[in-house]
């Protein structure tokens, strides 16, 4: 819809096309990671043409709002959400029995792609899903109300004490591994287990690699506490 002023309208697309375009190559001369070009590219034409659609502006407050209660700690640098294949769950559960594990923790559970099923194929098995984004966590425990065994807890995972674990699985970020790695050497009880999804700790030998052959490709690096 180009309004009472076409040409102006038809301005506009050029400008923003020609802002996006630019943007993407500035994003390529500061050698931002690859994914940020599209971003650069589409975020102004979008803009324009979701304006141009007129819906009315509550619609954006509440997509404001929902992409809050998802991606909480976002902005100020922690994890998003992406979520663990079923493959990963499965294989997750494989390394548990093998274990003989009685306690798992997972660290940034989302909706609970892993501690859901493992949880229900082991009653006996004592799951804590640690989640601090509230929609995520929401989901999760309404996943798990029919779980005993399964505590969905809204906190930081930098807030729980992995002492009392057998296992603890997380999938977050190369940027916080470091930190994680030495909160688990802290707290984590020798002859544990620590399987990272997709990011290896720092200087950290695993004991093993279980390679994944889900659409990710995701390795799961696995360490024993000395
Ligand atoms: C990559 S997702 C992994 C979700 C789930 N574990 C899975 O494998 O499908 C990371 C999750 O960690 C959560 N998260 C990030 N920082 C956190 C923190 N400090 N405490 C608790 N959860 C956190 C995010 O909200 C997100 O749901």
């Amino acid at each position: 819809m180009a309004g009472p002023y076409p040409e102006l309208f038809h301005g506009a697309w050029f400008l923003a096309l020609l802002q996006g375009l630019l943007a993407a190559l500035w994003s390529q001369v500061l050698r931002q990671p690859y994914w940020w070009l599209p971003i650069h590219a589409l975020f102004l034409p979008t803009a324009i043409a979701l304006l141009s659609l007129q819906l009315p502006s509550w619609l954006y407050l509440l997509a404001v709002m929902l992409l809050g209660l998802v991606f909480w700690g976002t902005v100020k640098g922690d994890v998003p959400l992406f979520l663990s294949s079923s493959a990963v769950a499965d294989a997750v559960a494989l390394i548990v029995e093998r274990e003989k594990a009685a306690t798992f923790a997972d660290l940034g559970a989302g909706v609970g792609s892993v501690a859901v099923p493992l949880g229900g194929q082991n009653p006996l098995l004592l799951v804590d899903a640690w989640e601090q984004a509230p929609l995520p966590w929401l989901i999760t425990r309404w996943r798990c109300t029919k779980l005993l065994n399964v505590r969905v807890k809204r906190a930081s995972l930098w807030s729980c004490n992995l002492g009392r674990y057998d296992v603890v699985f997380a999938f977050l970020s190369p940027l916080v591994m470091k930190q994680l790695g030495e909160k688990i050497i802290h707290e984590m009880r020798s002859g544990s287990l620590f399987i990272s999804s997709s990011f290896p700790v720092p200087d950290w030998e695993p004991e093993s690699i279980v390679e994944i052959n889900d659409r990710r490709k995701t390795r799961l690096f696995c360490y024993r506490l000395q």
